[in-house]
């Protein structure tokens, strides 16, 4: 039997190719579905609660110290988490604010309210227009607006949906200038593609130290293990201390902790998953500025596109031919669509598609 998909996560059941939930179309490595199949032998026993081989695994590979890595069902379980308790960590304060930029990654407006927090967003710049990328971001304006009330700092790196991402350097700053007792979370869900591109850096490669810094990762994105939920977050030891305090215990299932551990390992089906991700990518946006549409072209494994008019009747036109797209409403995004890289032919058919769907849409030049 299989699991119909929701309509809040997926294109309505049935559409062939499904480019709305920025997952991997090459799918996990054939090495962590051996280890996840074989786990399930064992599913009458309970996992190991510490996930002590992954964890050490993950502390090698992100080049931390003992202590220094939790890992979570997913980096939004770990978010639900870090950001409440990052809230209530610092200065009492009744009025907690979390600070992100504006068309962040949902969750962390959802982890601001079960805190309590107020949650406050940075403005950025406007979106896409003729070949320049939409949605730039400001460290020196999120610096702006920090308050004696600020309790976190959270930046998606790069962004979800809109793509956008801070350099290197733009990020330096912005950690170099949050105060010690504010948490900042850096979330890096789409590190590996973004790895070496147009100046973007994960924080592991700053010379830039916060005594709470956090930086997310997760197996949902290049490693293609999105249903198993794996995630991990490091930072400091007393701060991850606390932080795996926090989770249900035997959270992250043994077929989970196996598939990840393999996963990490099988460094030829990453390469293989990142630079098929990014040729789509290319394709994509070749396509797109082929036929004078604007988008940002963001680092991640999706593109954001500009429509200059309602996107819920062009999702319908793309479901019509069986590609199943992101309407962003729910981001005050109302006239702008995200669409996951898919495999080639997926992106062949994304593509065909859109002569169609985009012919008469107001942005095309
Ligand atoms: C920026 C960002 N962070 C975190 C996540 C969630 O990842 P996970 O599947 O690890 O919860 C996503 C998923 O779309 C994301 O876009």
């Amino acid at each position: 039997m299989s699991v119909a998909s929701s309509a809040a996560v997926g294109p309505p059941p049935g559409m062939k190719v499904r480019l709305s939930s920025n997952e991997s179309p090459f799918g996990p490595s054939p090495a962590a579905i051996e280890a996840a199949t074989a786990a399930l032998a064992d599913a009458h026993l309970y996992p190991d609660d510490q996930s002590i081989a992954l964890r050490a695994a993950l502390t090698t590979h992100l080049g931390r110290a003992e202590g220094e890595v939790a890992v979570g069902t997913g980096s939004a379980a770990l978010l639900m988490d870090a950001i409440p308790h990052a809230c209530a960590d610092g200065p009492p304060t009744d009025t907690p604010e979390v600070l992100a930029f504006a068309r962040s990654f949902v969750v962390y407006r959802l982890a601001a309210r079960n805190a309590g927090a107020a949650y406050v967003e940075v403005e950025t710049g406007g979106p896409a227009s003729g070949e320049t990328d939409g949605y730039a971001r400001d460290a020196e304006a999120m610096l702006a607006a920090l308050t004696d009330d600020t309790r976190v700092v959270v930046v998606d790196n790069p962004g979800n949906p809109t793509g956008a991402h801070l350099t290197g350097e733009e990020l330096t700053t912005l950690i170099e200038g949050v105060p010690a007792h504010v948490t900042v979370i850096v979330d890096e869900a789409y590190h590996e593609f973004a790895a070496g591109q147009r100046g973007y850096a994960t924080v592991r490669e700053l010379d830039v130290a916060h005594p709470k810094l956090l930086v997310l990762r997760t197996f949902s994105k290049a490693y293609a293990l999105a249903a198993l939920r794996v995630g991990s977050i490091a930072g400091p030891v007393d701060l991850i201390t606390a932080l795996d305090a926090r989770r249900t215990r035997f959270n992250v299932t043994a077929t989970a902790q196996a598939a990840a551990l393999v996963a990490l390992e099988d460094t030829d089906h990453l390469a293989r998953t990142v630079e098929g991700t990014i040729e789509g990518r290319g394709r994509m946006a070749a396509g797109l500025r082929e036929l004078g549409i604007p988008f940002t072209d963001g680092l991640g494994n999706f593109l954001t596109i500009e429509l200059g008019t309602a996107a819920a009747p062009v999702v319908e036109a793309y479901a019509g031919f069986g590609v199943g797209v992101r309407p962003l409403a729910p981001y005050g995004m109302d006239e702008q669509l995200r669409v996951s890289v898919g495999t080639p032919a997926e992106v062949n058919t994304f593509l065909e598609a859109s002569r169609t769907v985009l012919a008469d849409v107001p942005t095309r030049r």
